[in-house]
């Protein structure tokens, strides 16, 4: 049987699944969505009960987040390594003082647990959208991380999948819970500026050697008088090659961490964090950021279920073999259409990673002014919005979601059913800007892309790349 909570646009329609949240929801309608002392205290039985899976760097991240509210509790952990298992099962049961998290080597038995309301997911790129949609299907509420998934098909499939299954979805871009941000945004959106006419997304361009395993490497080629800057020099089938391959590590499931892409040769300095810098497991800081300040640019705009019609990108590439073959420097310029948008005017957007002329960052700029915002700082042409706080109540015609911390929203939303601050399709629609950008990077065409119909027009080379082919026996749910 199914519900949906009355007075509110954004409400879900309620599932069958568990009582804490038929009985939470009555007292969470009344309150705003990031409240959390209706709850405070809440018996062991009321908890919103969580599964994490990875616990590589966002992981413990996400789960230090969860285990500060005493209204959800932890109580299954997984990773296909050992040690980070180990360290993620130790970590949430020495929070509680108890044995009571258990740890899995397969997701699959999480989402087996009738007794398990939510998961959160921080697993590599290449696999969230197997791993969300077999969580969407066990009616899993799901804290996802960003990009949404590793191709437009993936994507598609998670929405589809959580919409079907009516379960809640925050996305990890969690920029949208800081205050700078809502604040730039909302200037934005109440055409504080005027109708926006450009945006421009700086971004990180060159892979950045997150867990410092490329030091190692560089070693061990020098011994044999082999010296690269990083592993973008190293190219399959060269002797470099054949000395950087090793074993992978002993209480590392590598089969299962390869999971849906194509079987590769283990490389340390690829593999863990690293991940993000080759195309068959990651998307480069283009994808890697899409979320982010691509994310905070659709939000200033209203863009979260529109896209661009036409996207051309640029990039500095190394060869295709390499290791780490993802673009080094890149543009990509997009036109969001009005007839498509219903904005007062085509608005053009410039994504560019590592250039000088682009801070990091998200600015708007309209024909009464710019906003910049980042998570180093907030600037902007009128000194007035400069003031510490909110925007004076008078200039907030419109008022964007709030949200004080995201995984706390995250549980508001779990409870009350209503729609989280990132929900799947805002995800899946910030990060369109990165994966056509990226797809006219790898055609080196331009891609006429239609919003409505999600598909790539006159294009077959183009649209073949929305999707890609799993490695058996890997499928989405
Ligand atoms: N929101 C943010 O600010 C932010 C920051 C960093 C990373 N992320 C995102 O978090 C996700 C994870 O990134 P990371 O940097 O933590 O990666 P990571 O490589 O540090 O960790 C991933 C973990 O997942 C495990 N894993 C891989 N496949 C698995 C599977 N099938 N089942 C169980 N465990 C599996 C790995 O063993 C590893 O421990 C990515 O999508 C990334 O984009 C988000």
């Amino acid at each position: 049987m199914s519900n949906s909570l009355p007075g509110s646009s954004r409400s879900i329609t309620m599932s069958r699944r568990n009582f804490v949240r038929t009985a939470g929801a009555a007292a969470v309608v009344v309150s705003s969505p990031f409240t959390r002392s209706a709850f405070a205290r809440t018996a062991a039985s009321n908890r919103i009960t969580i599964g994490v899976i990875g616990w590589g760097m966002m992981g413990p991240s996400n789960t230090k987040e969860f285990l500060g509210y005493d209204d959800c509790q932890v109580v299954a952990a997984c990773d296909i390594h050992k040690a980070h298992l180990q360290a993620a099962v130790d970590t949430i049961n020495s929070h509680y003082g108890n044995k009571d998290c258990k740890a899995y080597h397969d997701y699959h038995e999480i989402l087996e647990r009738d007794d398990i309301d939510a998961v959160m997911i921080a697993i590599p790129d290449h696999w969230h959208a197997v791993a969300a949609t077999a969580a969407a299907a066990k009616k899993k509420d799901i804290y996802g991380e960003k990009p949404l998934a590793k191709t437009v098909a993936e994507q598609q499939a998670i929405v589809k999948a959580v919409e079907a299954n009516n379960v809640i979805w925050q996305t990890g871009s969690w920029q949208r819970s800081i205050p700078q941000f809502h604040k730039a945004a909302e200037i934005v959106r109440n055409g504080l500026i005027g109708p926006v006419t450009h945006v421009e997304v700086g971004l990180p361009g060159a892979p950045y050697d997150f867990p410092h395993t490329v030091p190692a490497l560089q070693e061990r080629l020098a011994t044999e008088q082999i010296h690269i800057k990083d592993p973008s020099e190293l190219v399959m089938g060269t002797p470099a090659w054949n000395l950087a391959v090793a074993q992978p590590q002993a209480d590392l499931d590598y089969d299962t961490w390869i999971g849906p892409s194509q079987m590769e040769d283990y490389i340390e300095a690829r593999v863990y964090q690293n991940w993000r810098w080759n195309y068959n497991t990651g998307g480069g800081q283009l994808m890697d950021w899409i979320g982010h300040h691509g994310d905070i640019a659709h939000w200033g705009l209203g863009f979260d279920r529109t896209g661009p019609s036409e996207v051309w990108g640029f990039g500095d590439f190394p060869e295709k073999d390499a290791a780490w073959n993802v673009a080094r420097k890149y543009t990509v310029a997009c036109t969001y259409k009005k007839e498509v948008t219903g904005y007062a005017n085509d608005v053009h957007m410039t994504i560019a990673g590592g250039s000088a002329a682009i801070s990091m960052g998200c600015k708007w700029i309209g024909p009464e002014g710019w906003v910049w915002v980042d998570r180093s700082g907030f600037d902007c042409s009128n000194p007035e919005w400069l003031k510490p706080g909110p925007l004076p109540e008078n200039l907030r015609k419109i008022k964007l979601y709030e949200s004080k911390e995201h995984r706390r929203n995250f549980l508001d939303c779990v409870k009350s059913r209503e729609q989280t601050i990132t929900p799947v399709q805002t995800a899946h629609h910030s990060t369109m800007p990165g994966h056509l950008g990226l797809i006219s990077m790898l055609t080196g065409k331009a891609i006429h892309w239609d919003p409505k119909t999600e598909t790539i027009a006159n294009d077959a080379e183009a649209s073949a790349l929305l999707t890609r082919p799993f490695r058996a026996p890997y499928k989405l749910a």
